[in-house]
């Protein structure tokens, strides 16, 4: 099995752009599991959610994430936000390079806002609701991540650059 590289973090934290941009600069793969479920269903994630609710939902995140770690091929993989709430996911995550994005509520409150709809565990209060995940999730992030990268008033490249000068590999962005 490949040591794949794995961006974890909050809802709005970047990890399908930044993602798309690291593997686009170490000339891997890029998968979002998020896409995969869709893919996989049909159907989008906020259907997924209504149709079967947030467990159906985990499950088939879980299978994915399985599946993705599984390639022979290092790749980037961006994931959900909530992907280490499951005891199982976190177990198998500890074997790759997983990089933690962090923000502060207000960016991540900022950037999710036109995407609300398709997020459908914000539900109306936002601000409250991203605290609330975080306070949650910040002891299970801590417990599967090899780096924490902070993404509050950063560009795109200056972070991509950051993780990738991070690992055993060459980046191929310019200096
Ligand atoms: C979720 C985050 C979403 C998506 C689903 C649940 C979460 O992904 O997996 O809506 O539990 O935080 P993003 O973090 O990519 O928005």
């Amino acid at each position: 099995m490949s040591r794949h590289v794995v961006l974890v973090g909050l809802m709005g934290s970047g990890k399908s752009t930044i993602g798309r941009a690291l593997a686009e600069s170490l000339v891997w793969d890029f998968v979002d599991t998020d896409r995969v479920v869709e893919q996989r269903e049909g159907c989008s994630v906020a259907q997924i959610f209504a149709s079967r609710g947030e467990s159906g939902f985990r499950t088939i995140e879980s299978d994915v994430l399985r599946e993705v770690l599984a390639s022979p091929t290092r790749q980037v993989i961006a994931t959900g936000g909530g992907i280490v709430t499951s005891p199982e996911n976190r177990r198998v995550l500890r074997s790759h390079d997983v990089i933690w994005l962090t923000a502060s509520v207000d960016t991540l409150t900022r950037r999710v806002e036109k995407s609300r709809a398709d997020r459908p565990l914000l539900g109306d209060d936002v601000r409250n609701r991203l605290t609330d995940l975080s306070h949650q999730r910040t002891d299970l992030y801590a417990e599967v991540v090899n780096r924490c990268e902070s993404v509050d008033d950063r560009k795109v490249d200056d972070i991509v650059r950051s993780i990738a000068s991070s690992l055993d590999v060459e980046p191929e962005v310019e200096p």
